[in-house]
């Protein structure tokens, strides 16, 4: 069976779709985005696949498209429909799925239940995608503590943007996490510099080997 990996962050806007985008291509895998808030801009799944150069059918379809960008409990209620947690579920395909949450995983998507409630029922390797940027310390131990008190699967912290050396390296030690690796920010973001950036900055066998 192939692997199945969710991607989280400590924030929105932090670099999620594009990581997300670099595995998918790295993998030549799947992506799937269950609920996307916001319509007006390029959503999650078009940047992936316009940044990982996936054919449209790697890309499965969003399980709630909500027009309003907003928390998705909240868009939801906007649009006037309820999203079902339970339904959410990832499917057994034949390559490698990469999933993508929204926001940080405390976000709701009803009124009663959370992202991480979700991570947690699944049980799938999941990977926290932090900043490097000053506030990041408390934001990543922070999302550490939530994952394992819900007994989520932490495969390991990745970092977006500039080295900063302790953040780092505090985080692992505090946090007692693996380190996969660090997107830095690219000037020129495209298919090939992702691809280049990644095949740089992260081991393979942390998502293929035994070690994943
Ligand atoms: N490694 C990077 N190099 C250059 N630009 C980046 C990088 N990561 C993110 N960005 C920029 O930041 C924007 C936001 O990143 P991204 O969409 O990946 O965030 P996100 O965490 O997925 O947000 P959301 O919570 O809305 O899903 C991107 O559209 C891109 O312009
Ligand atoms: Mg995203």
């Amino acid at each position: 069976m192939s692997k199945t990996f969710v991607v989280t962050g400590t924030d929105t806007g932090i670099g999620k779709t594009v990581f997300s985008a670099a595995l998918v291509q790295a993998l030549d895998a799947h992506y799937w985005k269950p609920v996307q808030s916001g319509l007006e801009e390029e959503t999650d799944s078009e940047l992936v696949a316009r940044l990982a150069g996936a054919e449209p059918v790697r890309i499965l379809p969003e399980a709630w498209k909500l027009k309003t960008p907003a928390s998705p409990h909240l868009a939801a209620q906007i649009d006037g429909v309820e999203i079902d947690p339970l339904a959410l579920v990832p499917p057994q395909l034949e390559r490698p799925l990469v999933i993508e949450g929204a926001g940080g995983l405390l976000v709701p998507l009803t009124r009663r239940i959370t992202y991480a409630d979700v991570f947690a029922r699944w049980q799938l390797p999941t990977i926290l995608c932090a900043r490097t940027a000053l506030g990041t310390i408390n934001h990543t131990l922070l999302s550490l503590e939530a994952m394992r008190v819900r007994r989520i699967p932490v495969l390991g912290v990745v970092f977006i943007g500039d080295e900063v050396r302790d953040s780092q390296a505090i985080i692992s030690e505090l946090g007692m996490v693996r380190v996969l690796g660090r997107l830095p920010k690219l000037d020129r973001l495209d298919t090939e510099t992702l691809r280049q950036a990644f095949s740089a900055h992260f081991d393979m066998d942390d998502f293929v080997g035994e070690k994943a």
